[in-house]
């Protein structure tokens, strides 16, 4: 199937996700379709929880940190902060266990212990996985595309249930180390039965979020994952080994987009010889493409004369992608 006719296809895809190795090209395809879909008369959300304020760079507009920023009609931009999103998370789990024993200061071996907490990168990917939960969850738009960060990384996102489960284990020993105070806190007042409840509901209530989302995620009805390649030798490698990894996450893979294709019809023309050279290697590389993922391979999309930056550049990518349709 070709890109074109994907969403008039596939009309309940909700979540749209572009994935690949470094620079080629996620933000670029999606706030392309983001703004294809949004002229299409759809409410769209392109969100991103990447620290290098991609969105913002693209859509030449200061978006990080703003919550939904209306970029044009029907299309909206988030950059999540997840600095300031991890430390929040951190201080709501410090609240909850003062409030829930009564303490004035946090006891310093539980203040040590959440330190150490904070410094696990799933304690990180789960405020930030949160983050996504909250966006993709609360509802209002038709479409919700996810700027993702490059390969490894996009794979925490699909198989976060192993990260969570990672960081509930450490809520649970951390309610264990606080077992020691129950005895102490008992006496004063006896909350004890409320407490250990409540960190089990919150557990529970972690868990179910996870599990409703990752349902999602990985959705094949919902969920639309492309991986955006080029046509270079190591590239091409990469992505089957990420494809064939994704698939064992059930990450729901519809297709591969190739980017950076010099046109070949400037072969004709009068131009040079190392041009010339590279449009003929990216024959051979297109060749291969074409027999390694078939027909997953949903649009070519060329090189343009500069770098995507603006709603102008954003359209005429747009149309490269979808064409005037
Ligand atoms: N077809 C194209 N023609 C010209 N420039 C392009 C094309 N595709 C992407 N670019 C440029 O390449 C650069 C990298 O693209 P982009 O930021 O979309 O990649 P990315 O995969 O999101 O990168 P990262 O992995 O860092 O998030 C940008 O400057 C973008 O404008
Ligand atoms: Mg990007």
């Amino acid at each position: 199937m070709a890109l074109v006719d994907f969403f008039t296809e596939c009309p309940d895809i909700r979540y749209i996700m572009y994935g690949g190795k470094g620079g080629l090209g996620k933000t670029t395809f999606s706030a392309a379709t983001a703004y294809y879909l949004a002229k299409k008369g759809f409410k769209v959300l392109i969100f991103s929880v990447d620290p290098q304020a991609s969105l913002s760079d693209i859509f030449a507009r200061k978006i990080f940190g703003q919550g939904e920023v209306e970029i044009m009609p029907n299309l909206y931009a988030c950059e999540v902060d997840a600095d300031k999103r991890i430390k929040a998370y951190g201080d709501e789990i410090r609240k909850k266990i003062m409030d829930m024993y009564g303490f004035e200061t946090m006891p310093e071996e539980i203040e040590n212990y959440m330190k150490a907490a904070s410094a696990e990168p799933a304690m990180e990917e789960s405020a930030i996985f949160d983050a996504v939960v909250d966006i993709v969850t609360k509802g209002g738009y038709d479409y919700y595309i996810y700027d993702l960060v490059p390969l490894g990384h996009a794979l925490y996102y699909l198989s976060m249930t192993s990260v969570y489960d990672a960081w509930i284990n450490k809520i649970s020993a951390l309610r264990y180390e606080m077992g020691k105070y129950d005895k102490v806190v008992a006496t004063v007042q006896s909350k004890k039965e409320t407490a250990e409840d409540k960190i089990l509901e919150e557990l529970l209530y972690i868990k179910e979020r996870i599990n409703a989302s990752s349902r999602i995620l990985t959705d094949p009805k919902l969920t639309a994952f492309f991986f955006v390649l080029t046509p270079e030798e190591m590239i091409i490698l990469d992505t089957a080994k990420a494809a064939e990894l994704f698939a064992k996450f059930n990450v729901p893979i519809r297709g591969f987009i190739v980017n950076r294709v010099i046109p070949k019809k400037l072969a004709s023309e009068n131009i040079p010889q190392y041009l010339r050279n590279r449009i003929q290697m990216q024959e051979g590389l297109l060749a291969r493409i074409d027999s390694q993922f078939g027909s997953k391979v949903m649009g070519c999309v060329p090189e343009l004369d500069r770098d995507v930056r603006g709603l102008e550049m954003i359209e005429k990518m747009a149309k490269e992608m979808f064409g005037k349709r």
